[in-house]
């Protein structure tokens, strides 16, 4: 008798404790359900510098950032499953930014190049450009790259047009600005023989009724535009590409190329 009291206070202790840690292991699970169920989008705050027609400018009539760059970030954050925060700061602060994790990417016509490489991550090429010389309408001494020597250039700072400016001119001939329209001004103005600019951009500047402006000679270095991200974020990279990849096999990415440069993609 004595026997069968103990194994039954036995069973009794032993159905408890397995009950308890049933209990125990079965909550954290339907816990975790519950919160991913309407959980917010993550967020990708994406940094550009927005002075730089038509990748990325304020519309004057809305006050709102538009062209290239903020469609197609817009499109990746929308197929990738972020809530876009996009942020206006100067382009010579992108990478710093980039590093010191402000920001979990940049869009903002930033060519691909070695050294920036070597900091920060960059997705796949999203679009082909090249540098140009810009000059005053009426100036007849300057046919390209090839005549700068000893001219004054106007650039914007931290850009691959102010590294060829180095290799074209002295450097107290180059006056760097913040932003390129600013560059662009100082042409105009008289205040430098030349500017030194991605194609695309000068070009549109010009679109634009700046007929006292033009362009000289061969576009010079392909360059490739990729958007950056921290080094070693490795899955924002990853889910960018992948998102990249997706609009340029659905049509969305020639769609946006086509809206803006009235081409198709080349
Ligand atoms: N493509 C050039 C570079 O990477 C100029 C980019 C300037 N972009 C801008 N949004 N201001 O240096």
């Amino acid at each position: 008798k004595k026997v069968f009291k103990f194994a039954m206070l036995a069973a009794m202790v032993l159905a408890l404790a397995v009950s308890a840690v049933g209990c125990g292991g079965s909550q954290p699970k339907e816990q975790a359900k519950e919160p991913a169920k309407d959980a917010a989008k993550p967020k990708l705050v994406v940094g550009s510098d927005t002075t730089f027609a038509p990748f990325e400018f304020t519309d004057p009539k809305t006050g709102k950032y538009i062209g290239f760059d903020v469609e197609l970030i817009q499109a990746i954050a929308d197929e990738a499953g972020y809530e876009l925060d996009f942020q206006s700061m100067a382009f010579d602060g992108l990478i710093a930014a980039l590093q010191a994790n402000q920001i979990n990417a940049a869009i903002s016509a930033m060519t691909i190049t070695p050294e920036r490489a070597k900091v920060v991550d960059f997705s796949e090429p999203y679009y082909k450009s090249g540098l140009i010389v810009a000059v005053q309408t009426k100036n007849n001494d300057i046919k390209g790259f090839e005549d700068l020597k000893g001219k004054k250039i106007a650039v914007q700072s931290g850009t691959t047009g102010a590294m060829q400016a180095e290799k074209a001119t002295d450097k107290d001939k180059i006056t760097y600005f913040t932003n390129t329209d600013q560059a662009l001004l100082e042409l105009k103005n008289g205040g430098a023989d030349a500017v030194i600019n991605d194609y695309p951009v000068s070009a549109y500047f010009i679109q634009q009724g700046n007929n006292d402006v033009k362009l000289v000679g061969e576009i010079l270095s392909a360059e490739e535009y990729g958007i950056a991200v921290p080094k070693g974020q490795t899955e924002t990279l990853e889910k960018i590409n992948a998102a990249l990849k997706k609009l340029k096999e659905n049509g969305k990415y020639a769609e946006i190329y086509k809206k803006w440069f009235g081409e198709e993609p080349k």
